[in-house]
Formats: structure tokens, C-alpha cells, sequence
């Protein structure tokens, strides 16, 4: 069977003013496909990200969701639409508990019911082991367990596109081990598209890396190929392992 595209990127070009930070960008996710996206800092990945979430406008170019263009949306109704995005900016209420701050991305679905919304619920605390922090305010969470909680607010409206950028910042080697397994099996329900400096995170999830250098795409294909190319190596791994030339 021929994989089915969701998303299809074409010609995305964004720029700020003087400042081209993605410039042609072109790339085709397929259905439950978890797509890792990597660069050296300022490459353009979070920039390429915002305009797949609907944060920003691109310049040029055309997104397809589900085939469908997301010119003209505003970010709000990208999401309806079924796109979950965890940007790098904190997505929970400090005052509320985790189980009120997952309800209210939950009920956030306007078409369930109070016992689906419950469900829901039940379900993310079971699958993300949040069981003893639900009646943690969110403000005194520590950080690994917030980005797992911030995670499945994401989550909550049952995304069938996952958007994460730096999911595994500032995490502990064990965490990053978790949010890794978690991220994995994001792919049974949702197609994922995960921005991210840890190479070790990478290489535990990826099915698919693109690598971005400069705004445009420099190397595409399996972790193992892209990890291994020779230019991408020059541009991202030897100046983050310090080998310099
Ligand atoms: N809102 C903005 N206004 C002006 N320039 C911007 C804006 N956002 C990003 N840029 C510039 O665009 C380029 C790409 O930035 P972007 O944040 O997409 O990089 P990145 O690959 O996500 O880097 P990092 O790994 O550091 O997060 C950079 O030169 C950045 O300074
Ligand atoms: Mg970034």
C-alpha cells in the first residue's frame, strides 16, 4: 500500500525583515511517521516549525495538511484542525493541579461529554504514569515531570499531528530516556515532528531525519544516513563535539 501524505510542505520560504530563516523548504511526512528535525543553532528549524503549527505565516511556499492549505489560518484553528504543538514556551496553568490542567486541555474538545473528557484524562495519567503528581499544582512540579505534563496537555485533544520542539531540553539522561519511550509511541495515533539538539534523543527515536543548515534542507532520509553524512557532520556534529577544521 502507498504511504498516505498528511503533511506537504512545499517552497516554504520565511523571512524577517533582511533575515531569511528558511529559505525553500520542502518536505513530505507520511502518516504515523515520527520525523526528527536538526541543525545547528539558528539553522531554522523552530521557524520551519511555526509555520507547520500556524504561528507563523510563511513568505512563501504551501503547507497541506491533510491536504488541505493552512494559508490564511490562525494558529487557534490549525489546532482545531488536530494539531498539537508544544513549543519551547510553557503551556500550563502554575496555580492549577496537573489533573485540572489536563481537563482543561481535554475539555478544549467541544463535541465531549463530561465522562469522555474524564476518560480522557484518566486515560493521559495512566499512559504518562502522572498517577502520584495529579493534585500537584503545576508551579511545583519539578522540570522533567513538567515537560511530561506539558506533553499531555498537548495530548489531551488527541492530536493526529504532534508538533515538539526541544522536547528533551534540560532533562536528566533517565528522563530523557522516558520522554524518548513516550514520543515513540506517539506514533500509534499521530504522525510527530520532534525539533531537537540531543543527538542520543535523536537517535532513539527517529524514523526520519531532516537535517537544516542555513534555512534550507541539507540532508534528508533515515537517522542512520543523515547522521552519517559527511556534510551534515561538518555543519552540526563537529561543531557541537568541537572539532573544528
Ligand atoms: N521573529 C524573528 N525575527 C527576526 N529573526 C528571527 C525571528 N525568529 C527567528 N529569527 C532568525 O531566523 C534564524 C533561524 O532561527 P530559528 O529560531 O528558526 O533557528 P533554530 O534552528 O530553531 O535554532 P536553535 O537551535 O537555536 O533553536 C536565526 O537567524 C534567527 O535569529
Ligand atoms: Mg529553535
Amino acid at each position: 500500500m502507498t504511504p498516505v501524505t498528511v503533511v506537504e510542505a512545499t517552497g516554504v520560504v520565511m523571512r524577517f525583515g533582511g533575515v531569511t530563516a528558511v529559505d525553500g523548504a520542502s518536505m513530505k511526512l507520511r502518516r504515523h511517521e515520527l520525523r526528527c528535525l536538526i541543525g545547528p543553532n539558528g539553522a531554522g528549524k523552530s521557524t520551519f516549525f511555526k509555520c507547520l503549527s500556524g504561528q507563523l505565516t510563511p513568505t512563501e511556499g504551501e503547507i497541506l495538511l491533510n491536504g488541505e492549505s493552512t494559508a490564511g489560518l490562525q494558529v487557534h484553528e490549525v489546532s482545531r484542525r488536530g494539531v498539537g504543538v508544544k513549543t519551547q514556551v510553557p503551556n500550563l496553568m502554575n496555580g492549577l493541579s496537573v489533573h485540572e490542567n489536563l481537563w482543561l486541555s481535554a475539555r478544549s474538545v467541544g463535541t465531549r461529554t463530561r465522562a469522555e473528557v474524564s476518560a480522557r484524562v484518566d486515560a493521559l495519567i495512566e499512559q504518562l504514569g502522572l498517577g502520584p503528581h495529579v493534585w500537584t499544582p503545576a508551579g511545583a512540579l519539578a522540570h522533567g515531570q513538567r515537560q511530561i505534563v506539558e506533553l499531555g496537555v498537548v495530548l489531551a485533544p488527541d492530536p493526529w499531528l504532534v508538533l515538539l520542539d526541544e522536547p528533551a531540553g534540560g532533562l536528566t539522561r533517565d528522563e530523557v530516556d522516558r520522554m524518548a519511550e513516550l514520543v515513540k509511541d506517539l506514533t500509534a495515533t499521530a504522525t510527530v515532528v520532534v525539533v531537537e539538539h540531543d543527538m542520543s534523543f535523536v537517535s532513539a527515536i527517529a524514523q526520519t531525519v531532516t537535517a537544516f543548515h542555513q534555512g534550507k534542507i541539507l540532508a534528508q532520509g533515515t537517522a542512520a544516513e543523515v547522521l552519517a553524512d559527511e556534510q551534515v557532520r561538518d555543519v552540526y556534529l563537529g561543531k557541537q563535539h568541537g572539532v573544528h577544521k
